[in-house]
């Protein structure tokens, strides 16, 4: 069975030093050698200044959203993981939706003004498939309406933007570190914060609050990674190179077979690419629906991401409409992609997008 992603486990005698390591010392959490040697180790990877890993994606943001002290509307894109809008709305917050380029597929900057309101608080964008958001306009926009800027980078890890960190942009950016990421310590994620004085408040904010034994100034959670997460972590660091090196060769091969039948993502040309996921955009959600079936009729699973639009989301109020999020929503495909798939695989793939796609068109 081909999946869309596959886990990659790391030299598992390596990863058993790490184990044997922390069984000599007994630290397993709350703070941990192993975590500090992994933000220490990904700080100095990515280029940025700081690095809090917490325990997954969805609360480096809520930590992000409590750290910065938004509050009521937030403009953010409607083209994402369910998480970047669930977790807004269950920290009482509201998204406001500002519909997408239909072919960046990141939030369309030249509409962003006009879903901006007095209670507005921030605008969160996402580097969708790891290709980088218009970062500047983003940013001009955000200091004429004296904005917090929150960028959820769940799929842009390792990616340069005009020669530093894309993580460098935005009041926070995010990271996912889950087991389907490029870059994984099996659950995890991280936060990338710019102003130094928010760092111990966002520490503060993931250990419940607490500063120590005796003093608690915020309201916190418990949102810690924990050092077996950081072993997973610090094994895969050392691999990510070779990752990336066979992750592009995946991308090239369908770059060649399928550029004359799908559509690609259009990528910032100012931004390098981490090859994280294989998007397509049919014609229609009927061609889709049948390359879906065609694959899956030969254990191939490729995944609707990102399917449905946020907008239709049912837990939305007030009711919203972003029409090009909701079209690429119904035509887009992401196709499997990850460090060990065979080529022989690929070329299978490869063949039953192009014959199907023969056949529809030849029975138009
Ligand atoms: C864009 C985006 N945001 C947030 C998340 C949530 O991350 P996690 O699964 O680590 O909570 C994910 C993925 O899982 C994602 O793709």
């Amino acid at each position: 069975m081909i999946p869309v992603t596959k886990t990659y486990l790391p030299d598992k005698a390596k990863y058993q030093r790490y184990i044997d390591e922390i069984y000599v010392n007994g630290w397993v959490t709350n703070g941990g050698p192993l975590v500090q040697k992994l933000e220490k180790r990904l700080a100095e990877y990515l280029g940025v200044k700081n690095i809090v890993l917490v325990a997954n994606g969805t609360v480096a943001l809520e930590i992000a959203y409590r750290a910065l002290g938004i509050s009521g509307f937030v403009v953010t894109t409607p083209f994402s993981f369910v998480a970047t809008t669930s977790s807004l709305v269950t920290n009482g917050l509201l998204p406001i939706f500002s519909d997408i380029d239909p072919l960046t597929y990141n939030i369309d900057p030249n509409h962003i003004e006009e879903a901006i309101t007095p209670n507005t608080s921030a605008i969160l964008g996402v580097h969708v498939f790891g290709n980088a958001c218009e970062v500047e306009t983003i940013e001009h926009i955000a200091k004429k309406h004296r904005l917090k800027v929150i960028y959820d980078a769940a799929h842009a890890f390792g990616v340069q933007y005009k020669g530093q960190s894309l993580l460098n942009y935005g009041d926070i950016s995010t990271l996912s570190f889950h087991a389907t990421k490029l870059f994984h310590t099996i659950e995890g994620g991280a936060l990338i914060i710019n102003d130094d004085t928010l760092v111990q408040k966002a520490r503060y904010l993931i250990n419940f609050g607490i500063e120590d034994t005796e003093s608690i100034p915020e309201l916190g959670t418990n949102a810690k990674m924990n050092e077996f997460e950081a072993a997973m972590g610090l094994c895969l660091l050392d691999d990510l190179e070779l990752i990336r090196e066979k992750r592009a060769s995946v991308e090239n091969i369908y770059q060649n077979e399928l550029k004359d039948i799908v559509q690609f993502q259009k990528r910032n040309l100012h931004a390098s690419q981490n090859f994280s996921y294989f998007p397509i955009v049919l014609k229609s959600e009927n061609e889709l629906k049948t390359i879906q079936t065609a694959l899956n009729a030969q254990d191939i699973f490729p995944r609707r991401y990102f399917y449905p639009s946020l907008d239709t989301l049912k837990y939305i109020e007030p009711k919203q409409y972003c029409p090009i999020a909701r079209d690429i929503a119904k035509r887009i495909l992401c196709l499997p992609m990850y460090a060990d798939l065979e080529s022989a695989d690929q070329d299978r793939i490869c063949k039953i997008v192009q014959s199907t796609l023969k056949f529809l068109n030849g029975a138009e």
